[in-house]
């Protein structure tokens, strides 16, 4: 077949895709296929428009490294990576809700047992702070021996990815038996999502906020329930509403509190340090997503 036309040729690439063996595969061409064309059709796309959008997708390909991933972050401020965290983290009731994992997460962290310092090494001063809570099922009962992937920004609102040198302000933290975690780490700030790449232009050009409110980010994991990758944002934040990648929920915002004298003594904390208690509840395992883990676990090995 030739002559393709604008109302024949959606139809004839669709068709082409008919040998395609993976079935879930073959639907997301499909459907990426005739909903990009129609994006086309919609806004009569130009060619030159179309090649400025090739220009700014290879200028995101190419501002991405071993350390920065500016797809993730095109994803996050498009609101798509929301989107696929809503279809896939329908809560269990009572479950800590799911946000966006964002860029700046590594494998690797070293790992804290209870009360460890995720202020070792910093090259930057905060407010400190003693982070404790329990690891728990949606029933309330203690999950043991979780752990805790936390990472969260420096005082100047950076993350070690950005710069060159150590990790920093990030751990893999262990609960314990009885389900309890602490560490102690600074109160983290509000700041800005990477501005230096085509994404920082992209929201420029669209005058949208790109400021993202204080928070630290959290991948909880235990055996037998489902992980959570997630945040705990800062009450009172100036950007709680309005964040640059749509992650705020009410149930992830927590109050900083005073530690007290007498506490901070015991803990070996600073006199003057804040506290910020937040339990983490996890749902049971799912048959489906564990066959999923297992599917990437064996496609990273390929890798
Ligand atoms: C973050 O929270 O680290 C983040 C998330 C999305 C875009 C930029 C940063
Ligand atoms: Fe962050």
């Amino acid at each position: 077949m030739r002559q393709f036309t604008e109302d024949n040729l959606t139809d004839e690439v669709v068709a082409r895709l008919r040998k395609t063996k993976d079935k879930r595969f073959k639907e997301i061409m499909t459907s990426a296929v005739k909903h990009l064309h129609a994006f086309a059709r919609e806004v009569k796309l130009t060619e030159e428009e179309w090649f400025e959008g090739i220009k700014f997708l290879t200028a995101v390909g190419q501002k991405c490294d071993g350390k920065r991933q500016e797809f993730i972050l095109l994803s996050d401020v498009l609101g798509l990576s929301m989107m696929v965290v809503a279809l896939n983290h329908k809560t269990a009731p009572g479950a800590t809700e799911a946000t966006v994992l964002g860029p700046f997460f590594a494998h690797g962290a070293r790992e804290y047992g209870y009360g460890g310092d995720l202020r070792e090494g910093a090259t930057m001063k905060g407010e400190d702070v003693w982070v404790s809570g329990r690891v728990l099922s949606v029933d309330g009962k203690p999950v043991p021996n979780a752990a805790l992937d936390i990472w969260q920004a420096k005082a100047d609102g950076i993350y070690d990815l950005q710069t060159e040198g150590e990790f920093e302000l990030r751990g893999r933290v262990k609960a314990n038996a009885k389900g309890e975690y602490a560490f102690a780490s600074y109160k983290p700030k509000f700041y800005s999502i990477p501005m230096d790449g085509p994404v920082g232009e992209l929201v420029r050009a669209t005058h949208n906020n790109h400021m993202r409110p204080a928070h630290m980010h959290a991948i909880v994991s235990a055996p037998g329930y489902q992980q959570v990758i997630t945040h705990v944002f800062v009450e009172g934040d100036p950007y709680l509403d309005g964040d640059a990648v749509f992650a705020v929920k009410d149930s992830l915002v927590a109050r900083y509190e005073k530690l007290g004298a007498a506490e901070a003594k015991k803990l070996g904390m600073p006199e003057k340090s804040l506290k910020l208690s937040f339990d983490f509840k996890l749902a049971a395992d799912r048959a489906d997503a564990k066959k999923a883990r297992k599917k990437i676990a064996a496609s990273d090995a390929v890798a």
